[in-house]
């Protein structure tokens, strides 16, 4: 273990892994069952357009959660798309500024405004509080985000969304199989997005899926959902192949493992990392089930005595990439930063929260000895804070350049800075 702060990577020491540790790295789950199902539908000549494994994938994803109806798609932007249509949405939808992006652009190129809401400061998840005053005539529906699968207050949204007649629908790509009041997500009667991105718990290389108990809404989706070759007046094609369904069955087939394993990284880093100033691991209410596939860390400067971008390029040179969230959050992009009607009120928490969040390594790929490498980079960093805040400050151009090569994500190197560069 590094103990002075000329170890670290950032000033010259060995980084401390040889390959890179990223934050969501795919589970892969049994290789042996993903190859046997890929031969098999390299076999029957079933690639698409709802195959077996595809029908099989929806009915466990369904049964897992309770749920009547399991619709798979493409990808997240794809199956809210198909909400969009099925809900036949227009006008303004208020969302959550702290998401990705490609929902505000999936909303936006759909000819509807998302007007951006701030999220409560504990939950991170859209604040009901704050949605009221931005229901106008033109809103159609709320979008909440159950951000680190942390289920959003589902009961205050729905009564909001049913006093202004409102759609009320979750992006769920963090919580799969997640509960709210001891209940998993997609019972409560709203439709919910699952992502299957390979950065999720449960990858299927790329994909997502609608859950919905109305079977109306379940019709209207699979029409959308389909090829317009196979359904005539379909429009968007955003159906989910049989390779991902294969992968996707997969990690169900492991899914109580996975689960498992992130539950024990996340409790060796909450704790190695205790009792750092400035460094808290954001908590989980452990009487609701989780899939604890995120270990998010909010870095208070002023405590720490390092910013997260500090913090992230330091990790980084040690070859361990972090990763910020939703850093710029949504209003701070065009086109929304330039039009006053996408952002009607000040949103303090998305933006202390973007500058703060950073995301640490979990999921199967990571081993307990490498946490706590991890870790102890960070307690070196938060300890010795005032002399690397200064060498960070006065270092030359070399260092930076040196430095800044660790961070592949060319979007990230724009916003790293250092010290009070
Ligand atoms: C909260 C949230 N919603 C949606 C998505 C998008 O999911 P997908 O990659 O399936 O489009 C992500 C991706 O990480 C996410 O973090």
């Amino acid at each position: 273990m590094k103990q002075i702060i000329e170890e670290l990577a950032i000033f010259g020491g060995r980084p401390s892994f040889e390959q890179p540790i990223q934050v969501g790295s795919p589970n892969t789950g049994d290789r042996h069952r993903f190859l046997a199902r890929l031969k098999n539908s390299l076999d029957s000549g079933r690639s698409t357009d709802r195959g077996p494994f595809l029908r099989e994938f929806e009915e466990r994803v369904a049964a897992f959660h309770g749920v009547r109806h399991c619709i798979a798609t493409a990808s997240s932007t794809q199956a809210l798309a198909c909400l969009v249509q099925a809900l036949d949405l227009s006008g303004e939808v208020i969302v959550p500024s702290f998401m990705p992006v490609a929902t505000a652009h999936a909303l936006n190129d759909n000819r509807i405004t998302p007007v951006f809401c701030d999220v409560d400061p504990a939950s991170q998840t859209l604040d009901p509080g704050r949605v009221d005053e931005l229901v106008t005539a033109r809103t159609s529906a709320i979008i909440g985000a159950h951000l680190w699968g942390r289920v959003c207050d589902v009961d205050k949204l729905s009564s909001i969304a049913r006093r202004h007649n409102l759609s009320l629908l979750f992006d769920a790509a963090h919580a799969f199989a997640c509960t709210y009041h001891g209940r998993k997500i997609g019972t409560s009667g709203q439709p919910e997005i699952l992502s299957f991105h390979a950065s999720q718990i449960l990858n299927a290389f790329e994909g997502a899926a609608i859950l919905t108990d109305d079977e109306t809404l379940a019709k209207q989706l699979r029409a959308a959902a389909v090829s317009a070759d196979s359904a005539p007046g379909a429009t968007l094609n955003g159906q989910m192949n049989e390779i991902s369904a294969a992968m996707g069955l997969t990690l169900m087939d492991g899914y109580t493992e996975l689960v498992a394993v992130n539950l024990r990284n996340y409790r060796r880093y909450r704790r190695t990392l205790a009792g750092l100033p400035g460094i808290h691991v954001i908590e989980y209410d452990y009487r609701e089930q989780n899939n604890y596939h995120h270990v998010v860390l909010e870095v208070d400067p002023a405590a720490a005595g390092v910013t997260r971008d500090q913090l992230m390029a330091i990790l980084s040179a040690e070859k361990v990439h972090a990763r910020r969230y939703f850093c710029p959050p949504c209003h701070w992009e065009e086109p929304y930063c330039s039009q006053a009607t996408y952002v009607r009120s000040p949103l303090p928490v998305t933006e202390k929260l973007a500058r703060t969040v950073l995301c640490l390594p979990t999921g199967m790929a990571m081993t307990g000895p490498e946490i706590d490498i991890i870790c102890n980079i960070i307690r070196l960093a938060v300890t010795c804070s005032s002399d690397v805040s200064v060498r960070l400050h006065y270092s030359n151009g070399l260092l930076r350049q040196n430095y800044l090569s660790h961070i592949d994500n060319p979007a990230d190197r724009d916003v790293v800075r250092l010290g009070n560069e």
